[in-house]
């Protein structure tokens, strides 16, 4: 299915949020209240992963994308940097297999001209993999920023589309990295902090926002349904008022 925007038309949705986007935050500070090493607090992450995954598929969600690694994370010390370089390897090496078991088709989305060949190799390999599986679609954000992403769309619709005045918004979303998926329906951050940080900033337009104090590594199914629940409350206007949403639904039934 194709990517459409939603500031255009109000998309279909029920009360499974096709596309879930998260900021897996929290892992530090999950580590430091245990007086742990904060990759300690990324190893938990990985098994948050591993459940919000398999919670997702149960509920028919189409669209996972979870924001692993950013592109200003390389500010981070180096030392921090090259053991979350080191799991996500070893990530990619024990995952792949069970997640094309289970149905998903994983995607890796972000500038991954930065990492080592070897992981660069892994991605290809799960990426080709999983390519035809359509239980659920896993997006990996890693090296991505939203602004890199509306430049590397930008610069590549150019090279087909020079009239830079003739350009449309909907002409820029083929080029975008996550063209093959719907605009998030539902953006959740964990770890308490309210801000965006540079994810799926052209993406996010309408998606809408949940923000909970549960720290990443305490993610798992039950925070999950609070967040679909607290989606299900929200009336999704797009612009337009409540009474024109309410007329076009009697209408659908009528
Ligand atoms: C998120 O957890 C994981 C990454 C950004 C890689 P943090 O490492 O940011 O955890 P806090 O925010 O320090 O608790
Ligand atoms: C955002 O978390 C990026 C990821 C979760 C990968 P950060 O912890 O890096 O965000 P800031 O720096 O606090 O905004
Ligand atoms: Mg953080």
């Amino acid at each position: 299915m194709s990517q459409q925007s939603s500031t255009r038309q109000v998309p279909e949705h029920g009360d499974v949020p096709r596309h879930i986007a998260i900021i897996m935050d929290g892992n530090g500070r999950w580590a430091r209240n245990r007086r742990l090493p904060r990759i300690a607090g990324h190893r938990r992450g990985v098994e948050a992963v591993r459940a919000t995954v398999r919670a997702c598929a149960e509920r028919g969600v189409e669209y996972l994308t979870l924001f692993a690694f950013s592109s200003e994370n390389w500010r981070r010390p180096a030392e921090e940097v090259a053991l979350l370089m080191q799991l996500f390897q070893a990530a990619l090496s024990n995952e792949v297999e069970k997640l094309h078991r289970s149905g998903v088709r994983l995607k890796v989305v972000g500038d991954t001209r930065r990492f080592a060949p070897k992981i660069r190799r892994l991605i290809e390999e799960g990426e080709r993999l999983t390519a035809e599986n359509r239980r659920l679609t896993l997006s990996v954000a890693a090296n991505y920023g939203g602004r890199w992403d509306i430049l590397q769309a930008l610069s590549r619709l150019l090279k087909e589309q020079p009239a830079l005045d003739e350009i449309r918004e909907e002409m820029l979303s083929p080029y975008l990295a996550m063209s093959y998926a719907p605009e998030p329906d539902l953006f959740i951050r964990t770890g308490g902090e309210q801000r965006v940080s540079n994810f799926l900033l052209w993406q996010l337009a309408y998606s809408e926002l949940y923000f909970t104090e549960t720290l990443w590594p305490d993610f798992g199914a039950a925070a999950l349904d609070d967040a679909i629940a607290s989606y299900r409350r929200r009336e999704r206007r797009f612009g337009r008022t409540s009474e024109q949403l309410q007329d076009a639904k009697r209408a659908e039934v009528a």
